[in-house]
């Protein structure tokens, strides 16, 4: 599937148009719970709509990892901010750069839409640790029925638990538990 248009990205990321949208990142990072030196992911952290508002969130003396492959896009932050440390890096979802359980959660920001959901899928399940955080902000006018299927699997299926979801006008918001 084509990403999509770096022109595109830019419009919906206004500030704006995302809170006329329903996007909150003060409110919405919160679908993360922080904890003691957290070890957390942001695939698909693009501009970072998130990132500040995430790396706050989480907290000084946690790690936050904002991924994408425009990470060097100058529109994204770098350098130290408040809360957690944080690093950009340039990498794909499909193949993170962690090693097998090295992470305590994974933030996908509208992202998961953008690549193959069950490849990206299979890596969250191994870069998580046990008792890990999985959370999916995903567009509702995207989840189309192979979509659908792919997050009806990840709810039946073995790795993920079900903890909370809300459906927004626009957005899907869910937040499993790795068993
Ligand atoms: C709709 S934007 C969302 C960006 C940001 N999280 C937000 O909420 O504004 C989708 C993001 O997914 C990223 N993306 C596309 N393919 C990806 C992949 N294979 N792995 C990781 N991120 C990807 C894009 O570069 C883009 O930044």
């Amino acid at each position: 599937m084509p990403r999509t248009p770096t022109r595109c990205y830019a419009f919906i990321s206004h500030r704006l148009i995302r809170a006329a949208l329903g996007d909150s990142p003060p409110r919405d990072v919160r679908w993360i719970t922080p904890g003691p030196g957290l070890r957390c992911a942001e695939i698909g952290s693009g501009g970072g709509f998130y990132t500040t508002a995430l790396a706050r969130h989480l907290g000084p003396g946690s790690l936050l990892v904002a991924l994408d492959p425009a990470a060097h896009d100058p529109r994204a932050q770098h350098g130290a901010g408040p809360g957690a440390r944080t690093v950009h890096v340039a990498g794909d979802g499909c193949a993170l750069p962690f090693a097998s359980a090295a992470l305590d959660a994974l933030l996908y920001s509208y992202s998961l839409e953008e690549m193959p959901e069950h490849t990206a899928l299979a890596e969250a399940e191994r870069v998580l640790r046990p008792g890990g955080q999985l959370v999916l902000f995903l567009w509702r006018p995207l989840v189309g029925r192979h979509r659908t299927t792919a997050l009806t699997h990840l709810a039946r299926g073995g790795a993920f638990e079900l903890r909370r979801a809300d459906r927004g006008l626009q957005n899907l918001r869910l937040a499993y538990r790795k068993r």
